[in-house]
């Protein structure tokens, strides 16, 4: 027999690495991804996950029926659950809000409860995700606390076999080691081997903007004060003890943009889907090689599978909204949607008018609604709807004003207002009005859906 395991642990690692090879296409070094995904619980995680459980179990910390608590982005608590279920354990884990649904979804699936905690608060507040997860160890009978953040079992175990993994897929080859750190257990245990067997090797960490990691690398204090970012597990804002940046040669820093555009480049170039986790780690890679003189084997490790991320990075509509995608919503203005009517005469009504005229003008002039007016003032909007269904009822007479039909909330933009601004006001359930020069314009849905159709850029 090949291949074939006792249980599902035991198929955690050996994990392969891959050339990249259209992606930096021409620079003079090498780029090899090693693909963590191949996990069975999709991510690099699992292998701490054994390993933290086994070593507890050894030391009596976790007892039969017990409960594991861990404060988690997503990937060890499935590491965790999936562990937890061959040996009987149960699972609480405690994750921030920016962490995408189907992370919370999967750990539901494998038995967990999950407990959400706002991510824009300080990590000592009561009500951060970490502070939550100390505070059920401490009310929950016989839980352990898994602390991946500073349970030295989690470097140990990539030091056990992530290290010595790659040292034996890439031997002498490798050049230079990128990896992110959430915990810092994979740079901190990998980059300690690697090391040992070869000690001009470079160990470079690529830590997302926003993260403290970067400052704490180079001027042991943080001096730009830590901000939320969009890629998930990895940089931090506070410092984990199994970070050990003595490991490390050198540091780099990454925005979200730059992460979450590598994560569609890297599925549409080299047919990999991971993380933005993970194209975070390749483009520090990227930048880095920059400084490189002698062409260079550059292994980065890739931590999970892009799957965990189908509504953020591989979302349009999620892309755009966070200003990763160009939206034409922003870049256009209410002057282009203006801008693009013909330039004829506004047809109107006055709140006296009778049904039957109005729906005759509207006829005439082959539109679907008026602004209305009283006393020379726009007072709101007729749309054909608004009349027809209650001529069908038969609770309007059609000589009837059309005072009691009248409806929408007005509001005043500007012509330099974008769309995205308009199209708030009109979710709202507003009407708006535009002033250009003495004409007076009305803008509705129904106005911006066909001008964005007509949109080259949402045609094709
Ligand atoms: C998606 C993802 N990438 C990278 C990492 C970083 O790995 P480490 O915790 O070993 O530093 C994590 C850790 O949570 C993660 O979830």
């Amino acid at each position: 027999m090949k291949n074939v395991f006792n249980n599902i642990m035991d198929s955690i690692g050996r994990t392969p690495i891959v050339r990249l090879n259209r992606i930096a296409l021409h620079s003079k070094h090498t780029f090899w991804a090693k693909l963590e995904f191949f996990n069975p619980g999709g991510s690099v995680k699992d292998r701490i996950a054994v390993c933290i459980i086994e070593e507890a179990e050894k030391r009596g910390q976790l007892k039969p029926g017990g409960t594991i608590i861990e404060a988690t982005s997503g990937n060890t608590g499935l590491g965790l659950a999936m562990v937890a279920a061959v040996r009987g354990y149960r699972t609480i884990f405690v994750m921030p809000d920016k962490i995408s649904e189907e992370k919370r979804a999967i750990l539901r699936a494998y038995g967990a409860k999950v407990i959400i905690t706002p991510t824009a608060v300080e990590p000592d507040d009561a009500r951060s995700y970490l502070s939550v997860a100390k505070k059920l160890v401490e009310i929950t009978p016989n839980s352990f606390y898994s602390n991946q953040y500073h349970n030295p079992d989690n470097p140990k175990q990539h030091y056990r076999t992530t290290g010595p993994e790659i040292w034996d897929q890439m031997g002498d080859l490798i050049d230079v080691f990128v990896a992110g750190a959430g915990t810092g257990g994979t740079m901190s245990g990998v980059g300690k081997y690697l090391k040992e067997k070869k000690p001009s090797i470079q160990n470079i960490l690529a830590d997302p903007e926003g993260s403290i990691l970067y400052d704490l690398y180079y001027h042991k204090k943080v001096v730009n004060p830590p901000h939320p970012y969009k890629v998930e597990g990895v940089g931090e804002d506070m410092l984990p003890e199994n970070v050990h940046f003595n490991v490390m040669d050198g540091a780099i820093q990454v925005d979200d943009r730059s992460s979450f555009l590598m994560t569609r480049e890297l599925v549409a170039k080299e047919g990999i889907c991971v993380g933005p986790s993970s194209a975070m780690a390749l483009c520090g890679a990227i930048e880095w090689s920059k400084k490189l003189e002698k062409p260079s084997n550059i292994l980065i490790l890739f931590p999970d599978n892009g799957r965990a991320y189908l509504s953020k990075a591989f979302n349009d509509a999620w892309m755009r909204e966070n200003g990763f995608l160009p939206s034409p919503l922003k870049s256009k203005t209410v002057a282009d949607l203006v801008g693009n009517r013909s330039p004829g005469e506004l047809i109107s009504a006055d709140v006296g008018e009778k049904v039957l005229e109005v729906v005759q003008k509207m006829k005439a002039a082959g539109i679907s609604q008026v602004p209305v007016y009283s006393n020379g003032q726009i007072v709101g909007i007729l749309d054909e709807t608004d009349i027809l269904e209650p001529l069908v009822k038969g609770s309007l007479k059609s000589t009837e004003p059309i005072i009691h039909l009248v409806k929408g909330t007005l509001v005043y933009v500007q012509l330099t207002d974008d769309l995205a601004s308009l199209n708030e006001h009109l979710l709202k359930g507003y009407v708006a009005l535009v002033q250009e020069g003495k004409r007076l314009h009305i803008v509705t849905k129904i106005d911006l859906l066909q001008f964005l159709g007509a949109m080259p850029e949402l045609t094709n």
